[in-house]
């Protein structure tokens, strides 16, 4: 697998640094509001999985599933929720977790939609945000890597669902993506 890349971003123990970065801003800025955490599934999972257990407050744990790539490697700008009912935001401090902020729609969808249902406060976090006028206006409140414009695959992130299994974060090669 990673041999298809072009380069690596981020290695592990680089991820493994920002991570107790993160998380300890996220411990000190929520030690005294009741967190619950929203990951959108699939691309959060291994982030979600190695941020939370850096976090030691009594914190809730809720999933997300949305579409909003269809296999390709630009945004259609649609999305679509995966399950009826949405995790109870009611009254509740939402942390948003997502892979990666590129044009913002899916996240900013997602977060307009959970307004409707009455927390306290939704901030948002990601792993990597892309260094690109957002075609939709949604901030995120921590991120971990600022990149330049370019496809990225690895630690939850794939192409087509292949490389999400891939320990680091790197640009996949050119040749490997299908130009729509
Ligand atoms: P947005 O709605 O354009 O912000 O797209 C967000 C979603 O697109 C992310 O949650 C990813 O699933 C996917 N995505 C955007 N850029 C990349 C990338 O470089 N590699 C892999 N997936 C990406
Ligand atoms: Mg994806």
């Amino acid at each position: 697998m990673q041999e298809d890349l072009d380069r690596i971003l981020f290695d592990e123990p680089t991820i493994r640094h920002r991570l107790d970065e993160i998380a300890a801003q996220i411990t000190q800025d929520f030690r005294d509001r009741e967190l619950t955490v929203i990951a959108i599934l699939n691309g959060s999972l291994i982030f979600m999985a190695d941020l939370l257990r850096r976090i030691p407050l009594p914190l809730k744990l809720d999933c997300l599933s949305v579409a909003s790539y269809h296999g390709g490697t630009r945004s259609t700008g649609e999305v679509v929720f995966r399950q009826v009912a949405l995790p109870d935001v009611q009254g509740r401090h939402i942390l948003l977790l997502d892979d990666i902020l590129d044009s913002g729609r899916t996240l900013d969808a997602i977060r307009r939609r959970l307004e409707e249902a009455g927390p306290l406060s939704i901030c948002v976090c990601v792993l990597l945000a892309k260094k690109i006028t957002r075609a939709a206006p949604i901030e995120a409140a921590y991120v971990g890597f600022e990149i330049e414009n370019e496809f990225v695959v690895g630690y939850g992130l794939d192409y087509m669902e292949r490389y999400r299994n891939l320990p680091c974060i790197g640009v996949l090669r050119n040749e490997l993506i299908t130009h729509e």
